[in-house]
């Protein structure tokens, strides 16, 4: 596994600088270590955590990185790309009303991010919201996951994009390696691949695609 700025690994398991002291997102573990607070990051509920220990080998977030954050839910993933690029904005579209409650409280906290109640599907409704960005992390579940991030990338233009694909949402009944294979045949045009990484044992049916725009 290899190391990033901003991730630590403590006892074994990875961890952030909790940039928000004493305040936990879900019920992930605090550590007290020479006098800084970290808090664990569960592979079993952060695909990107996952994804580090599966393997990852480019790792484009750093300290001052904007960030487009598609799918955020109530911020488990969202909030640990926070710790990791504090003197960044991470921008999180979520259209869920109910999940959009339960991360406002995150945001009250981490005051680096910032909340967008729209569907990630139409850019053009947030596009005005949002400063430079330079990565995009999308996670939405979806049908139209690749379209999703091929819109978004065109009106943002970042230099680099994550991609969750969980093939049970673009079709239940098909194997998954044949719906990854389709989506990644409709990223090529736009973006190199930079890897691929099979999420399991901490999560079935799921890819994480690594991705550099294309300029
Ligand atoms: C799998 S969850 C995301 C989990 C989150 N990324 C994490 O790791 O903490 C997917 C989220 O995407 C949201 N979502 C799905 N389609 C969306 C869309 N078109 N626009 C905005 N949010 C969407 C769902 O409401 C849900 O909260």
């Amino acid at each position: 596994m290899k190391t990033f700025p901003g991730i630590y690994r403590i006892n074994g398991k990875l961890a952030t600088l909790n940039s928000s002291p004493g305040y936990r997102v879900y019920d992930e573990k605090l550590i007290y270590k020479d006098g800084r607070e970290y808090r664990l990051w569960d592979p079993y509920r952060s695909k990107l955590s996952a994804a580090i220990i599966k393997g990852l080998e480019e790792f484009p977030f750093r300290e001052n990185s904007n960030v487009l954050y598609l799918g955020a839910s109530s911020g488990t993933t969202a909030s640990h790309i926070a710790d990791i690029c504090p003197r960044g904005l991470i921008y999180c579209v979520e259209f869920s009303k109910r999940m959009m409650r339960e991360l406002l409280p995150v945001v009250m906290k981490k005051r680096n991010m910032i909340p967008i109640l729209a569907d990630a599907a139409r850019p053009g409704e947030y596009i005005h919201r949002v400063a430079s960005i330079d990565i995009i992390y999308q996670d939405v579940a979806q049908s139209n996951q690749a379209e999703i991030l091929i819109r978004n990338s065109e009106k943002f233009s970042p230099r680099s994009a994550m991609l969750i694909i969980k093939s049970r949402s673009i079709n239940a009944v098909k194997s998954p390696k044949k719906v990854f294979k389709r989506e990644m045949e409709k990223l090529k045009g736009k973006f190199d691949i930079l890897q691929t990484i099979d999420l399991r044992p901490y999560d079935k049916d799921h890819i994480l695609v690594n991705l550099r725009v294309r300029k």
